[in-house]
């Protein structure tokens, strides 16, 4: 039997907390819309008490999106939770995500606190929030730099205290996989009321490793994750959701499944892309533009005679358009032969051979041969 896991969408909190990545509430509407449409389990909306527009967009929301969880950050401060109570009232299924820094950085540094009293502030604030709504989520923030067994304490007193979800996030992407792994399974292993809650990573992507830390997260026994589309978030970006789904989907082994239409990956990351005004990079992993596209002579040969050859994923799976066949300096006689029968030009050996050798001389003066140059250098032949 496959493992369900949630797909909590935070690209309307942390993925906009990015310069220049500002929505307004229509657009944030719209946005929830889709992500609905995708199938996320758990939509982040914003974090109410940060101003009134990102006040009203929550709220708009929780009015609007019937059936699907929608949530408001807070800290652990009662005011952040009324104003994210209020907010989130008109939803059918409401929850507050409240918590409070638990690594020595935080505790010492920021909050000049003491280990005891962040535990006492994280209790205050959930059993507060519990008087609003009956789901709330409890984060440790940099639990990835938190030491395991006080770690587990702050996660004993949240559940005690009535979260339904507690959040362990690697807030500055700091963790390996296996650590990230272990720190789960550690909390698994040694919280004596894990079992009236579900744990959920939410892993940043400092080092390049917030979908491997998810992964493992999972694996350890989390089942929830946290992510954006197009990977969006703070410097160098959250988990990103198309990545978590299409592994879990392509690699069937692992166990693991989820609500998400993965044929609307695609669409949905190029809105994302433009709403935002966050350019995703074209080696992109599932979304970028050349995740399909293939311009060596050598995986060109293989691509047409096999797609599976050098594909792991079928484009149509993800919404995008069929695998490309590039042509540049780099293509081969397989690649012209294919793009010239796509225009309906079919040619003999002998022909093939004369427009490769033109093809050749056009290749290296441009980037990219297009479909006009094909046809002009295709002429007369
Ligand atoms: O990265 C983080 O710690 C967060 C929390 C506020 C959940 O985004
Ligand atoms: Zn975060």
């Amino acid at each position: 039997m496959k493992e369900q896991i949630q797909i909590f969408d935070t690209t309307l909190r942390d993925g906009e907390q990015v310069p220049g990545c500002k929505l307004n509430t229509h657009q944030k509407l719209e946005i929830a819309t889709e992500l609905q449409r995708l199938g996320v389990d758990v939509i982040e909306a914003g974090f109410p008490v940060s101003s009134p527009g990102d006040f009203e967009a929550v709220n708009t929301i929780a009015k609007e999106i019937r059936g699907t969880t929608i949530c408001g950050l807070t800290r652990a401060v009662e005011g952040d939770i009324d104003v994210a109570a209020k907010a989130l009232k008109p939803s059918d299924n409401p929850r507050i995500h409240t918590g409070i820094g638990t690594s020595d950085h935080h505790v010492y540094a920021k909050l000049r606190s003491t280990q005891d009293e962040i535990v006492e502030r994280a209790r205050k604030a959930v059993k507060y929030a519990r008087n609003y709504v009956a789901e709330v989520e409890f984060y440790a923030e940099d639990a990835g730099r938190t030491d395991n067994e006080y770690l587990a304490r702050v996660v004993e007193a949240a559940i005690d205290s009535g979260a339904t979800v507690i959040n362990i996030p690697d807030t500055t992407g700091y963790c390996l996989p296996e650590q990230y792994g272990q720190k789960i399974a550690y909390l698994m292993n040694n919280v004596p009321n894990i079992d009236k809650a579900i744990l959920s990573t939410h892993c940043h992507n400092d080092l390049g490793l917030a979908t491997a830390n998810s992964i493992a997260g999972i694996t350890a026994g989390a089942k929830q994750i946290e992510c954006t589309i197009n990977g969006i978030g703070e410097r160098a970006g959250n988990t990103s959701l198309e990545e978590v789904v299409m592994i879990m989907h392509q690699h069937q082994h692992i166990q693991f499944e989820t609500n998400i239409e993965t044929t609307l990956l695609t669409p949905i990351s190029k809105i994302i892309e433009l709403e935002m005004n966050m350019p995703v990079q074209r080696n992109k992993a599932i979304v970028g533009e050349n995740a399909f596209a293939h311009s060596s002579g050598i995986h060109q040969d293989g691509v047409i005679k096999n797609r599976e050859t050098y594909e792991i994923i079928d484009p149509k799976q993800v919404g995008a358009d069929d695998s490309q066949i590039i042509l540049t300096a780099r293509s081969g006689r397989a690649a012209l032969n294919y793009r010239a029968a796509k225009m309906n030009v079919k040619l003999t050996k002998e022909k093939l051979e004369v427009a490769y050798q033109r093809f050749l001389t056009v290749a290296d003066r441009y980037n990219q041969v297009d479909d006009n140059q094909l046809m002009n250098l295709l002429n007369g032949i």
